[in-house]
């Protein structure tokens, strides 16, 4: 997005001397079991095997003599709670460092926390994923599926392979803090990066979290748990303040980052932009001190999003440990004075350093070289998770009259079709914006997945934004004039006062710097135009679009987001308002328009002039089409269209439509009706609105953002070479207005105050609560073979805990996965809780007629609730009804248990 990518400045990857990245891991007698990095073909596999070294239980004069020989000693690629050798290595340096360059570590670098030569401490980089080891030059990695796919495989294991592939890359290049994952809770289809996070259900997203961190730092490298917390839109990212009651913080919010400190023992936590109750999470002690810290025992990096540090004072003295990208507050100019009085103590600046230090020491990075030699730069085993990952993420969300899988030897030809099938879309836009170093497209692992008899056409289907503004014609005035509109440019933000300049320009649009090309060099032009170049600028274009008859018309703006707002007004009404929140990059409306002249008017304000891009286009909803798209659908044996959205639609910064982008729910139409064998497949990070075709195509495929092996693993389940097992990890509503945020998504009137009125009743459990059905359940996903659960028993455990096992077997034909879910009911809740809550999961692959026996244990958690009054989590009553099924809404087993306890230890 505008200047995301330009604007970061490119990691570099320190060269020095490496060792061994096979070195084991070593333990006191006595330390608490860690996991080793043995092998990365066993990612998830702890050890607990320990070794006494010689420092474990020495005196002083042994821990110094053992540090001499530091250097010479193998060190952990996974983290580890600190030696004592280890605990005087990070004090002793502590000890080292003096304020001033105690001040400077506390502020980052771009992407990294800097160097401290004298102490040979090296940078310690840090990159974005968290779906690829994304660098800011460009450069490709492997990508692979986004989040929201890897939590709709419900797959643990494969999160953490996953988790071990990018890691693995990032070792390749020398990374230290993988900036991700990303555990954001789901409200509503509309935030623009729930194609990173894990969906709805904070129990599936903290499981998923887990399994990717621990994969991950097995290889030596920190994940980074991010945005902490309550950064669950995009619009006004900075300046959103999140309200939310403290049951719903802990029952929705914080269990995932709970589960990636408690479970998977993260090392880094990302604080985000957005104010929670009134406080900027990087000055909000309560959520980095009182929970993080002393609630979950968190040792680790807790490091600002980039430009999320507002104030100097109020984040040391809140717990944030580093500023990033630079320290802009956290500097020596704002905390030497706040330290001479008293505000800051230097204790609290210790810590910080301790943490950062303790973190690198227990890696090892301080000893060895994070750039591992032994790993490829392109490493083929990743291409395998990529594919595994985007062929178990995919989820099958109708399947009528069993149109799928495709039987290829009877297929003459394939239709495949739409915007998204050439070339793919492996994931949204942003800081997660992977390039791969190859991308299968939908059209190239379909073609690759057949043989000669069988022919795949193409086509698009519709113009692209560029085609169609580029080819609507404006007047200057109405019925006449000149071609073109008038652009006129103010030097402030809001179009006040007379306008700087006034111009008549081709079309409506900006490109990059087109505003220079439209008026010259930029720098002179601005110079000229304006005494000195303005921060801020607002523009507005007016022309006159003639409708060449009577009918419905598509208005289409795209605009960069952040730091800019748009409108657009035709014949006097406003009928797109993205002026102070981008509600999305790409709206687009229907309008009925009458035969003639219409008067156009886009307004935009950019609080940054350099890079961006504005786009504008009206066209007829009959036009919108591509009719060679609908002459081969109609000759072609099967059609495939790949709908959904691209980076310029969904993506950081910025929310989205609930509607596919412009065109796309028409050529699905007028697809389906020139050939019924329709499979649409969509790329999105959630729901889309689908009230309009759904009913008229047969099969359709939720794929999400599937990374670069994402044609590959389409053609796969298209052809049934891998049977589809993903279940959707959010609920898809009939119609936006169902979503429980709906009416509270975006601030209160006249407020920056987002207030999370629907509480814990959050996607499955806010429909269940309000009775309204949803068009896919939580849950939910179709196979090519059926499954049947049968004989669940459940057993109240030791304390508060219970056990439930059953068995599932597949009745089909085929070998195929399902996704086992147990849900926890309380019988006579004395206060309010949802229907169902998702406590317990596991994937089945099973193969024709075989059954498998799962057993679920159940904690005193999965039965409690938060009391805010008491401050802890409490069980209600002993009673209580386990289900078990296939979703939320279908959920065959169900019993009865009485637990044995409710004490919460
Ligand atoms: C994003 C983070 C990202 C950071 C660094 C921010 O804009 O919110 O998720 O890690 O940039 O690129």
């Amino acid at each position: 997005m505008r200047s995301h990518v330009a604007a970061r400045p490119t990691p570099s990857f320190p060269l020095s001397t490496h060792r061994s990245t096979r070195e084991k891991a070593q333990l006191c007698a006595g330390d608490a079991p860690r996991e080793l990095t043995v092998s990365s073909a066993q990612p998830i596999a702890a050890s607990s095997k320990k070794r006494s070294l010689p420092w474990c239980h020495a005196t002083p004069l042994a821990v110094a003599a053992a540090l001499l020989l530091w250097p010479l000693v193998g060190t952990a690629q996974a983290p580890h709670a600190l030696t004592a050798a280890e605990q005087h290595q990070v004090d002793t340096l502590v000890s080292q460092m003096s304020l001033e360059q105690k001040l400077a570590y506390i502020g980052g670098t771009g992407f990294a926390a800097r160097a401290v030569p004298s102490l040979k401490i090296p940078a310690l980089e840090m990159s974005d994923g968290p779906y690829g080891t994304r660098s800011n030059s460009g450069f490709p990695s492997t990508t692979y599926a986004a989040g929201i796919g890897l939590a709709a495989s419900w797959d643990r294991a494969l999160a953490s392979e996953l988790g071990a592939g990018i890691g693995r890359d990032a070792r390749a290049r020398g990374v230290h803090f993988m900036l991700g994952p990303g555990v954001n809770i789901y409200r509503s289809p509309r935030n623009g990066r729930n194609f990173e996070y894990f969906g709805e259900d904070p129990y599936l997203s903290g499981q998923i979290a887990a399994g990717y961190i621990q994969g991950m730092q097995q290889q030596g490298v920190s994940a980074t748990v991010k945005h902490f917390l309550g950064n669950n839109s995009e619009f006004l990212r900075h300046d959103s303040d999140t309200e939310m009651d403290e049951r719903t913080a802990r029952e929705i919010y914080l269990p995932a980052f709970e589960a990636a400190v408690k479970q998977g023992h993260v090392s880094a936590v990302m604080d985000s932009y957005n104010l929670i109750d009134g406080k900027h999470a990087t000055e909000n002690p309560y959520f980095n001190i009182d929970i993080l810290r002393k609630d979950w025992g968190f040792q680790g990096v807790l490091m600002s999003d980039w430009d999320a540090t507002y104030d100097a004072v109020g984040a040391a003295d809140a717990g944030l440990d580093i500023e990033m990208p630079t320290g802009k507050f956290m500097n020596q100019a704002n905390l030497m004075p706040a330290i001479k009085a008293g505000t800051v103590t230097q204790a609290t600046i210790d810590e910080k350093v301790r943490h950062l230090l303790s973190t690198a020491v227990s890696y090892g990075w301080l000893e060895r070289d994070q750039r591992d030699p032994s790993i490829g730069f392109l490493d083929k085993q990743n291409q395998a998770v990529a594919r595994k990952a985007a062929q178990e993420g995919a989820v099958l969300l109708k399947n009528e009259g069993k149109l799928l899988p495709l039987q290829k030897q009877s297929l003459k030809s394939i239709l495949v079709v739409g915007p998204n099938a050439y070339p793919g879309v492996p994931v949204g836009g942003g800081s997660a914006g992977v390039v791969p170093f190859h991308l299968v497209s939908g059209l190239e692992g379909i073609s690759d997945a057949v043989d000669h008899n069988t022919t795949v056409l193409y086509d698009a289907g519709l113009p692209t934004m560029k085609n169609l503004s580029g080819h609507m014609i404006l007047m200057t005035e109405a019925g006449g004039g000149k071609p073109g509109a008038t652009l006129e440019t103010w030097s402030n933000v809001d179009l006040q006062g007379a306008p700087a300049s006034s111009t008549i320009v081709p079309g409506i649009g900006l490109e990059g710097l087109s505003l220079a090309s439209l008026i010259g060099n930029l720098d002179s032009a601005l110079a000229t135009i304006f005494s000195s170049p303005p921060k801020a600028i607002s523009h507005r274009f007016t022309g006159y679009y003639t409708a060449a008859s009577a009918g419905k018309y598509i208005v289409i703006l795209e605009d960069s987001g952040e730091g800019s707002g748009n409108r657009v007004f035709v014949d006097g009404k406003q009928v797109i308002d993205n002026w102070k929140l981008v509600r999305a990059y790409q709206p687009h409306i229907s309008l009925d328009l009458a035969a003639g002249p219409h008067k156009v008017v886009v307004e935009e304000s950019q609080t940054s002039i350099l890079g961006g891009h504005l786009g504008f286009a009206i066209v007829a909803e009959d036009k919108v089409v591509n009719k060679r798209a609908l002459e081969l659908a109609a000759k072609a044996d099967v059609v495939v269209m790949e709908a959904g959205f691209q980076q310029e639609s969904e993506s950081e910064g910025g929310d989205r439509t609930f509607s596919l982008p412009f065109g796309q729910a028409e050529l699905i139409r007028e697809l389906s009706a020139a050939n019924p064998k329709l499979v649409v497949a969509i790329t999105s990070g959630g729901n889309v609105d689908s009230s309009n075709w759904i009913e008229k195509v047969p099969a359709v495929l939720e794929t999400w953002y599937a990374g670069q092996e994402g044609g590959h693993a389409l053609a796969d389940i298209l052809f049934g070479a891998v049977n589809p097992s993903g279940h959707l990890p959010a609920t898809f509503e009939r119609r936006a207005e169902d979503n429980p945020t709906f009416g509270d998504y975006y601030p209160e009137e006249g407020t920056r105050v987002v207030h999370y009125k629907e509480g814990i009743f959050v996607g499955y459990r806010g429909y269940e609560k309000n009775h309204v059905e949803p068009l896919f359940p939580f849950g939910y996903g179709l196979s090519y073979t059926t499954f049947r659960f049968a004989n669940l028993s459940v057993q109240p455990a030791q304390g508060a805990g219970a056990s439930a096992s059953f068995d599932i077997t597949n009745t089909g034909t085929r070998q195929g996965a399902d996704v086992a879910q147990l849900y926890v009911t309380e019988d006579h809740a004395k206060v309010e809780r949802p229907a169902h809550e998702l406590k317990g999961f596991e994937r089945v692959d099973l193969a024709p007629g075989a059954t498998r026996h799962v057993t679920i244990p159940l904690d005193a958690r999965a039965f409690s609730y938060y009391d805010v009054a008491q401050k802890r989590w409490v069980i209600g009553s002993k009673n209580f009804t386990i289900s078990v099924g296939d979703s939320v809404a279908s959920l065959p087993l169900k019993a009865a248990l009485t637990l044995a306890s409710t004490n919460v230890p």
